[in-house]
């Protein structure tokens, strides 16, 4: 059940609207998808599974009818994209190769897909006359300084080729914007970046071997299993949950100014250590026996990472509508439900 009363936050802006979620049928995507049809918007999804899954679209099919449409193909493929995205009003732009260490491993595949896609899904936008791309940039921008909270205006420092391809996603964001957009005088195209820290909810991947730390906690506690950690656990992250990440997005869309492609933290502004989180799901799952396991450090992890919100704030009107601890009930609810059903 949606934590998020959508219509209460956006009325019925949405209502009537033609938009494409890029990796609608992943995570994030999902969510969005779902909140666009709720809202009374037609929504076609751009993926091309490999990633995301056919139950996802399928899911969304039951709550859209024929307002949902699924293009299924990569936005490697610019031709296609083009035709997707012709005449819709907003585009949501999630999809992406998302793992870090992935990334390390096969940089020219992560180029293509994230940064050579997203390319595309931007000239598609311009071809097609949409009015606004909404790109999911990465907290992973920011590298590994100390300094906290991490504020828009500081220097990007990528550590890896999937940071570079957001960073570079950015600037093509902003660049396109300038270019071809109302900040430049050339067109209608307006975009914005959306920097995500840590999201996470129901149907977040828990059985990819880069599975984000509460899908792979949960996983191995309702397995019976400790969790592993890498280090001490003292390191903090800013754990969002996906609604608010949703929220930002929508926000975006609807915000009346010309945003020219300017980049905006998106995240709940709450720090919570791994150790925290170890106990908190533990004992939410009635497993306060299985204390987690401590491993070596991982290389290229940040100790610590914490959002300034204020920049989103002022612009958007963002603030996160469901705070960590509502979230990591619902999330850890729905990960007990998917497991029983599962195995029943
Ligand atoms: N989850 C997070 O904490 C987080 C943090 C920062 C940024 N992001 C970004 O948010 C976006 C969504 O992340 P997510 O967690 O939902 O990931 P996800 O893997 O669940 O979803 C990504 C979707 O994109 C699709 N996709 C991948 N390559 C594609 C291609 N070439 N053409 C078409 N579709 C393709 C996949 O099939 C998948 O459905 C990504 O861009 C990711 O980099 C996520």
């Amino acid at each position: 059940m949606a934590l998020t009363d959508w219509t209460a936050h956006h009325g019925d802006f949405f209502a009537d609207t033609s938009c494409v979620v890029t990796g609608g049928a992943g995570f994030i995507g999902f969510h969005l998808c779902e909140a666009l049809l709720s809202l009374g918007g037609s929504v076609t999804v751009l993926d091309d599974l490999s990633r995301g899954s056919a139950e996802n679209v399928e899911a969304l099919r039951a709550r859209g009818g024929d307002r949902l449409a699924f293009s299924e193909h990569s936005i490697v493929d610019g031709a296609r994209t083009r035709d997707t995205l012709a005449g819709a009003d907003f585009v949501f732009h999630q999809a992406a190769w998302g793992s870090v260490p992935g990334s390390v491993d096969d940089p020219a595949g992560y180029h293509a897909v994230n940064t050579t896609g997203t390319m595309n899904v931007l000239e598609a936008a311009r071809d097609g006359g949409v009015k606004r791309v909404m790109f999911a940039a990465s907290s992973s921008a920011y590298g590994d300084t100390e300094v906290l909270p991490k504020v828009e205006t500081m220097p990007v420092l990528p550590r890896s080729p999937y940071a570079a391809n957001k960073v570079a996603c950015e600037a093509m964001v902003r660049a396109w914007a300038c270019s071809y957009g109302r900040a430049g005088g050339r067109g209608d195209l307006d975009t914005v970046s959306l920097r995500y820290f840590n999201i996470f909810g129901p149907r977040q991947n828990a059985n990819s071997a880069y599975a984000a730390v509460i899908a792979a906690f949960a996983k191995a506690l309702l397995n019976g299993e400790r969790p592993k950690i890498h280090g001490d656990g003292t390191q903090s992250r800013d754990f969002t949950f996906v609604d608010n990440a949703v929220h930002a997005n929508l926000l975006a869309a609807r915000s009346d100014g010309t945003l020219g492609g300017a980049v905006f933290n998106v995240a709940c502004g709450e720090a919570v250590t791994i150790n925290e989180l170890a106990e908190r799901m533990a004992s939410l799952l009635g497993r306060p026996d299985l204390t987690p396991e401590h491993g070596l450090d991982r290389a290229g992890d940040v100790k610590h990472s914490l959002a300034d919100l204020d920049a989103a704030r002022a612009a958007l009107g963002y603030e996160p509508v469901v705070d960590f601890e509502a979230g990591l009930a619902a999330t850890v609810a729905w990960y007990r439900e998917s497991l029983a059903a599962a195995t029943a």
